[in-house]
C-alpha cells in the first residue's frame, strides 16, 4: 500500500489537467509499468460527447505508445469531483484486464485496492498469446 502513495499523488496531479468542460468530472490515472516507470492519463472530452476518452485508457494507451513494459504492475485512479467514491467504467476495466498483471493492485481513491479480476470477472479475452 505505502508504495502506491506516489502513484496516487500522480493520479491526483494529472486529474487537474483533465479536459472536462461538459461533465466537470476530472479523472486522473497513473500506471506503473514492469520496470517501475510511471505513465499518466486524464479524461479528455469532446463536443461530440461519445468521442470522450477516459483517464484510465489514456494512461494505458500513452504507456504503450511510449514503449512501457507490459504487463503493468499497478494503477491508481481518482476523481477530483465525485460526490461518492468514483469507480472505473466497464470499458476501462476491459482494457485494464488486457494490460495489467493479474496480481496488480488497482487503487481506487477513497475505496482502496482491488484486483482487476474482482472489478471485471470473466473478462473478454481473444487468447492470442499476447
Ligand atoms: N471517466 C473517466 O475518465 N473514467 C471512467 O472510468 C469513467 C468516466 C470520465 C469520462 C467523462 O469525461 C467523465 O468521466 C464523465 O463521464
Amino acid at each position: 500500500m505505502d508504495d502506491l502513495n506516489p502513484l496516487i499523488a500522480q493520479a491526483r496531479d494529472v486529474a487537474r489537467l483533465a479536459y472536462a468542460p461538459y461533465s466537470r468530472f476530472r479523472v486522473g490515472a497513473a500506471l506503473r509499468d514492469a520496470r517501475g516507470s510511471v505513465y499518466v492519463g486524464c479524461n479528455v472530452e469532446s463536443a461530440s460527447y461519445g468521442l470522450t476518452i477516459c483517464a484510465e485508457r489514456n494512461a494505458i494507451f500513452a504507456a504503450i505508445a511510449a514503449g512501457a513494459a507490459r504487463p503493468f504492475a499497478a494503477l491508481a485512479v481518482t476523481c477530483l469531483d465525485a460526490a461518492e467514491p468514483f469507480t472505473p467504467c466497464g470499458a476501462c476495466r476491459q482494457v485494464m484486464a488486457e494490460h495489467l498483471r493479474p496480481d496488480a493492485p488497482v487503487f481506487i481513491d477513497g475505496l482502496g485496492e482491488y484486483l482487476i479480476s474482482d472489478l471485471l470477472p470473466l473478462a473478454f479475452s481473444l487468447d492470442v498469446g499476447v
